[in-house]
């Protein structure tokens, strides 16, 4: 069995801080469940890196919203339905759809800016959606959803926000959660909180080639696994087709929204492709797009394709997508003329902690939101700019049932708990530091992983290449040693990479995310099902949606 607790330490002689609320993560959804929280008391929210670096902070299409005069809700559920190939929660969907109009106005009045077309909204198109309806604001609307949350969030008084602090484990005794612990200054402290909410993002830099920022290690799956929660779905990982492909910068995202104000992509022999694998070329699903772009890569012997939106006017470019047009330029690439050179990477994970609608794990006083939660909203893919809805539909959701659960304890006795994590018997070739195995350098470890998950547990998949993925990360966590953070990371993402390879190995066949090349179909007879998995349960249950 592996570890419960990455580091031993009794709460007892560590510095202690207590609350009402502990929030982790600052994404939308950390961000509003803080906000949310502390309407009822005090918050204390921890963040890995500064409070505005989180993948809200890329995000760059927009939300979808079904505001438009021409939208219903009924559409914005369906469209969500559809690309979620038959695995949603509808009850989730409706949710999120019809609260999500209350939060983007809410949004509003806390002052986002989103682009207008006169005196109202303007609406922007993406892949697989049957109508215009994503609020934007140009090609950064992540940047002003966390400054429009941030700003709203440093206005509260009874918000502590604590930056550059690591939440190595959750604490919890029996079913019950009681906070955190967390590196704070290189000194592990414990966070007591009478609800504790999870919201530490996604896990994309498991992958070479990925959208997400660096702080994106998948750390809050990891730790939801290790106390126990159900994870759902994590065979499911979204790939977007276009991200930068050019040496020595990064994989930055280009966005959809290129392709939905008529982008098209080109091979590298110079021709347009998408009419070859998909009726709605390149605004088809995004799986579809992304494989279609591998392939194309091999059959051209390329390492990328090319986005062309050079039918678009030089001006209409810039004021649209100015953080595009100003990131290619740094590299020598002027959109408004030259064809942009890009690859498929990791862009989100559809599965995670299971949550139920009040986003409530199966943990007491535990409740999970944003990427890191699988409430069932994304089914098996995510239709695109549904991510920020969620994040602030059940981040929302999240600090009320937080809120909720904390007006139920006795104070006294939660006060007193004293979490010893050595408590749990490990065989000693399963702690942590442990240093009778031979060590690997944090980065090639990490660059082991992200090369094995990258070719044989990304895009493409096949039960060999999984099972080799497989016994290649089995023995990777007894060589890595240390409690620097990079160490703990590189645990929480050989942890992550593993539960991905397991049960991508469980699902013999293909839909939305998941493409198996041996089974290339999608199975409704046998597989409209969940994959749940659980710690100390040996083996994974499957359960018909
Ligand atoms: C994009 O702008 O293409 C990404 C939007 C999303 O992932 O929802």
């Amino acid at each position: 069995m592996s570890r419960r607790y990455l580091i031993n330490f009794d709460s007892a002689e560590l510095p202690r801080i207590d609350t009402d609320f502990l929030v982790i993560g600052s994404g939308s959804a950390g961000l509003r469940a803080a906000i949310e929280a502390n309407r009822h008391g005090d918050v204390v929210l921890i963040t890995k890196g500064a409070l505005q670096e989180s993948s809200t902070r890329y995000a760059q299409g927009g939300i979808a919203v079904a505001m438009s005069e021409d939208d219903e809700i009924g559409f914005h559920v369906e469209d969500t339905l559809k690309a979620g190939a038959g695995l949603c929660n509808e009850k989730a969907v409706q949710i999120m759809v019809e609260e999500g109009i209350e939060r983007v106005s809410e949004l509003i009045q806390w002052g986002a800016n989103f682009d207008k077309e006169g005196e109202t909204l303007g609406f922007t198109q993406e892949a697989a959606h049957q109508r215009r309806r994503i609020v934007h604001r140009g090609d950064a609307t992540g940047a002003e959803t966390t400054h429009v949350l941030v700003t709203h969030l440093k206005k509260q008084k009874r918000i502590q926000v604590i930056e550059y602090a690591f939440a190595v484990d959750l604490m919890t005794q029996g079913n019950t959660c009681y906070g955190a612990a967390a590196l704070i200054d290189n000194t592990l402290h414990c966070i007591f909180a009478k609800a504790t909410i999870l919201a530490a993002g996604g896990l994309g830099r498991i992958y070479q080639c990925t959208s997400n920022p660096k702080v994106a290690t998948g750390d809050g799956f990891a730790l939801a696994w290790r106390a126990g929660c159900e994870m759902m779905d994590m065979e499911f990982v979204q790939f977007h087709p276009t991200t930068l492909f050019l040496m020595g910068a990064p994989h930055f995202l280009i966005s959809e929204a290129l392709r939905g104000e008529g982008g098209t992509l080109i091979s590298a022999r110079g021709e347009r492709f998408m009419g070859k694998y998909h009726e709605l070329e390149e605004l088809a699903p995004r799986d579809v797009v992304s494989r279609a772009n591998l392939s194309e890569m091999e059959l051209t012997d390329s390492p990328c394709v090319y986005l062309d939106i050079t039918h678009l006017s030089p001006n209409f470019i810039q004021n649209r997508f100015p953080t595009i047009y100003h990131t290619c330029n740094q590299y020598g690439i002027d959109i408004t003329t030259d064809l942009i050179p890009v690859r498929p990477g990791a862009h989100f994970m559809m599965g995670g902690v299971r949550t139920n609608m009040n986003a409530e794990t199966g943990i007491r006083g535990l409740t999970a939101c944003g990427e890191v939660a699988c409430t069932g909203v994304h089914g098996a893919n995510r239709l695109a700019s549904n991510s920020l809805l969620e994040c602030i539909v059940f981040g929302t959701r999240a600090g009320k049932a937080a809120a909720e659960y904390a007006g139920t304890l006795d104070t006294q006795v939660h006060a007193s708990v004293r979490i010893q994590s050595y408590d749990e018997s490990e065989s000693s070739s399963d702690k942590f530091n442990d240093t009778s195995n031979p060590t690997v350098d944090v980065n090639t470890a990490q660059e082991i992983i992200r090369e094995l998950m990258w070719r044989h547990a990304g895009i493409l998949r096949n039960g060999e290449d999984l099972k080799k993925v497989a016994d290649a990360l089995a023995p990777l966590d007894r060589s890595i040693s240390g409690n620097q953070i990079e160490a703990l990371e590189l645990q929480n993402m050989l942890e992550v990479a593993r539960l991905i390879t397991r049960i991508a190995i469980a699902r013999t066949e293909s839909r939305g995310g998941h493409y198996r090349e041996d089974y290339a179909e999608r199975d409704d007879t046998n597989w409209r099902k969940h994959l749940v998995v659980r710690r100390n349960e040996p083996t994974l249950r499957f359960e018909p949606v």
